[in-house]
């Protein structure tokens, strides 16, 4: 049973049946997908959502599908850690890290639009299906996909990472390159989806694709106890991931799982690719367009669709907008994956700057609960981390060649405790085999294993 009631725009509050389109015919305002919360309510409870097993489509009342026929029952249901460690390093007394690091199948959240987009899309009767990505949306909708016997049509900007395009053609996807950045792209498959009629996921199908991901939020507040979380701080690119959290703990405070949301949203992004946080920061709400410039290629895009209204959201929840640099971005990539266990993309470096930065300018409360959306997967973007990737020692296979090491290990961290005694031990056993994957490189002052 589908509790959708259409699309509305809005802008100009124009509604319209639910079909594969984005733009209003009236004013091109963006739809969004209205429920029947009325008729959700009937049947549909915290027990409910208990019963059935952990995936997002526990929350399927909740999702703009008409039918049963559900593609990707297995996506979301990932973990929310709670991270002690990350917390101490940054002196705040409750974090946690929503971790879709760890989404099925492709290691993004993007995992989780697609799921509905496609699902949409058989629906619809649409047999192609692509859309226009920086790199994991790319990865979710290749291996979705074909999974769902979709013929794909993916279109990327030629310059993204090397895994980002093998994970995307290792699964027989049609992948076209582009001379452009991603706003070029986008553009190119608006008039692909209107010439070829495919449901391009990001494009047509956007309404019902962004509702994918209101499932991050569904997640967050279920596990946190049916709770909303004081503050979320949450990566940007186009916008919609966090404008759709705060849909999320809207519908569900209206249908009184949660008590009203008191979340502050905080919007994060890189410094080469900022026009959210301009925006916001700048106290005029407006979006000016930018040329994206930044190791965190999965948030680039220099003209976002629904950057007015994650601007709108941050600002009326109380929130923050920052940015964080290349540099910043590392660091933030490496303290996440030192404290907590946990490798993160680019795109979780700058969630996790922007909160450190936030934190020490004292923006962020460090008495509240904080949530992370960690929302991909860093063995994507080791391009970032190769050049400052720690030294590793190669020895002969002999246990006194590892004592020795080990001794040296334990001198250097020893003399590291005391800068002055530093000089005196060298670090030459330290090298980095000419076999390995990781070429030497400058590693920024460290000379081995990290110190705890
Ligand atoms: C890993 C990752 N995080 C966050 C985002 C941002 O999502 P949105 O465009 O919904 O703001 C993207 C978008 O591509 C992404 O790939
Ligand atoms: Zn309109």
């Amino acid at each position: 049973m589908s509790f959708v009631k259409g699309l509305k725009c809005r802008e100009c509050g124009a509604e319209q049946p639910a079909a594969p389109k984005a733009i209003c015919e009236e004013c091109f305002g963006p739809l969004e997908v209205t429920y029947d919360y009325a008729a959700v309510a009937r049947g549909f409870d915290r027990d409910r959502v208990a019963s059935r097993p952990r995936s997002m489509w526990r929350f399927r009342e909740l999702l703009p599908i008409d039918g049963d026929r559900i593609l990707g029952e297995e996506v979301g249901g990932t973990p929310l850690v709670r991270a002690d460690r990350l917390a101490a390093r940054l002196g705040v007394r409750e974090l946690y890290i929503k971790n879709d690091a760890v989404n099925f199948p492709t290691l993004s959240f993007k995992d989780r639009v697609v799921s509905v987009a496609l699902t949409k899309a058989r629906e619809f009767g649409m047999t192609t299906v692509g859309c226009a990505s920086t790199g994991n949306l790319a990865n979710a909708v290749a291996a979705q996909g074909v999974r769902h016997g979709f013929e794909t049509c993916i279109l990327v900007p030629e310059d993204l990472e090397a895994a980002k395009i093998l994970g995307t053609t290792v699964f027989g996807a049609r992948l076209v390159g582009v001379k452009g950045d991603y706003d070029q792209v986008n553009r190119l498959c608006s008039q692909i989806a209107d010439r070829f009629g495919w449901g391009i996921v990001n494009v047509n199908l956007r309404p019902f694709y962004g509702e994918g991901s209101k499932t991050v939020g569904f997640e967050i507040a279920e596990q946190l106890g049916w709770k909303a979380p004081a503050n979320v701080v949450c990566c940007m690119a186009g916008g919609s991931l966090i404008t759709k959290i705060g849909k999320a703990f809207g519908e569900l405070a209206k249908l009184g799982f949660i008590d009203k949301s008191p979340t502050a949203f905080h919007g994060a992004q890189a410094t080469g690719c900022n026009p959210i946080v301009a925006a916001v920061n700048d106290g005029t709400g407006e979006i000016r367009p930018v040329k994206a410039k930044t190791i965190a290629r999965s948030l680039a895009i220099g003209n976002p669709a629904d950057g007015y209204y994650a601007a709108r959201l941050i600002k009326d929840s109380g929130g923050q907008a920052e940015d964080a640099s290349d540099v910043e971005i590392v660091d933030g990539i490496r303290l996440l994956a030192e404290t907590e266990g946990i490798f993160t993309e680019t795109a979780g470096g700058v969630t996790v700057a922007v909160a450190k930065k936030l934190i020490e300018q004292g923006r962020l409360p460090r008495t509240e609960p904080i949530v992370l959306v960690i929302t991909g997967n860093g063995l994507k973007t080791i391009d970032a981390l190769v050049s400052t990737a720690a030294v590793y020692p190669v020895i002969e296979p002999r246990l006194e060649a590892f004592e020795k090491t080990i001794a040296r290990a334990d001198a250097l961290a020893a003399a590291a405790a005391k800068p002055a005694a530093a000089a005196s031990v060298t670090p030459s056993s330290f090298v980095t085999s000419s076999k390995s994957a990781v070429p030497p490189a400058p590693n920024h002052g460290r000379t081995s294993w990290p110190s705890r």
